[in-house]
């Protein structure tokens, strides 16, 4: 089954373009924000890396949700959206200090530290503004999460979080510093994870650290366990909802959580994933030796998840009825690795088609590149239509 889309509409816009339909987009943030509402003290922080469009942004706003920060230009972007600053937080391996900077300015929720020596630069720019900064550690929780090795990130061999190991030395070291506060722990195991018993495994983690913290009669107020929650690639309209009720189903049954702790969540790609579809338009049908390439006019520098992780986008082409044939369809950047997908059977196609590469609505445009000198690609939601 092909989605549906506005093809008419889209006749006048310059490919390749982004679509996001708005609709969906306002269902699943409905489902996320309904599906976590079941428990107490449940908070989502939408992950800006996953999709920044100021009217996807807009949209999350209006929905409650909080963000989860990456960079300054990630903070900017949330604050021009219009979400609090009180529901931002902060991570990320390396803060520059002109990044700590606008969010000590904007009073953010907290930031999300990595290191000791970060922990130091926050504390210090913070006693030069005359200001307590909150923060949490991100622990790496060494738990292996069931994805593609590039977003996996609560591995021991990773570059992100501090050892567990290492828990009572930087609690120690807040604890000391009167510039930040100390309230709680964040953790994040990957992304793209299907299988809830890999959450599961992360809460048993968290059981043990807090317990550890107990016995030494600290309590945080903050447990954040990141995002993660994965899409169906394979069958964008099956389920175009990603399933929220087990996930937060998941967390509520086996993570203990202490009466006053409120837990917090990163979804990135749940939210916005399905909602969106790179659009491009056939430049070539060539015949190869042995089979036939669609050649669209998008390449890896619009979607680069197929070359970087050699993930499965659906392809369809969305101007044609005509029975199936077989393609590798490809883009025109000069790298063998500018291939959206092999053998792979669409309506016959012919130069001039639409096609549509589905579930890009998650680290799509954001991941764009202007290698090749190539123009970055817009995007239109189905209300600019
Ligand atoms: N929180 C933290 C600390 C993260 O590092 C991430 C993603 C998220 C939340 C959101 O995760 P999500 O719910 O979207 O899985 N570019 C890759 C994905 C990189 C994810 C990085 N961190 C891709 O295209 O698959």
């Amino acid at each position: 089954m092909k989605g549906t889309f506005p093809v008419s509409k889209f006749g006048e816009l310059r490919t390749p373009f982004y679509y996001y339909d708005t609709e969906l987009l306002r269902n699943t943030l409905k489902t996320a924000c309904s599906e976590a509402a079941r428990y107490e003290r449940f908070e989502l922080h939408y992950a800006v890396k996953a999709n920044a469009h100021p009217q996807v942004l807009s949209l999350i706003r209006e929905s409650g949700m909080g963000a989860d920060c990456v960079s300054g230009g990630e903070i900017r972007a949330a604050l021009k959206a219009g979400i609090p600053a009180s529901k931002i937080v902060f991570a990320g391996v390396g803060k520059a200090d002109w990044e700590i900077n606008l969010g000590l300015d904007h009073d953010i929720f907290c930031f999300n530290v990595e290191s000791i020596p970060e922990l130091e630069v926050i504390n210090q720019l913070a006693a030069d503004k005359g200001k307590q900064a909150s923060i949490m550690f991100r622990l790496n929780p060494n738990v292996g999460a069931h994805t593609h090795a590039n977003i996996t990130t609560g591995l021991a061999e990773n570059k992100f979080g501090i050892a567990m190991e290492d828990l009572d030395k930087v609690v120690d070291a807040a604890l000391g510093m009167s510039n930040v506060r100390f309230i709680g722990l964040h953790f994040h195991i990957g992304s793209q994870i299907l299988d809830m018993g890999d959450f599961a495994a992360l809460c048993n983690r968290i059981n043990e650290l807090q317990d550890r913290l107990e016995a030494r009669q600290l309590l945080v107020n903050h447990i954040n366990v990141g995002g993660g929650l994965g899409i169906d690639y394979q069958h964008p309209n099956r389920q175009a909802i990603p399933d929220f009720k087990s996930y937060f189903a998941t967390y509520a049954k086996n993570l203990r959580l202490r009466p006053h702790q409120t837990l917090h969540f990163e979804p990135g790609r749940a939210v916005t994933a399905q909602c969106g579809s790179l659009i491009s338009r056939v430049l070539y049908v060539k015949q190869g030796a042995n089979k036939q390439f669609a050649i669209l006019d998008a390449g890896m520098t619009d979607l680069i998840r197929p070359a970087l992780y050699q993930a499965y986008h659906k392809i369809e082409n969305i101007s044609s009825d005509e029975p199936m044939e077989t393609y590798d369809v490809v883009g025109p950047i000069c790298e063998s690795s500018d291939v959206f997908g092999k053998a792979i059977d669409l309506n016959r196609t012919k130069r001039g088609d639409l096609i549509a590469i589905r579930s890009a609505g998650a680290y799509g445009e954001v991941m764009a590149s202007g290698y090749n000198c190539r123009e970055l690609p817009k995007g239109y939601t189905s209300e600019d239509l």
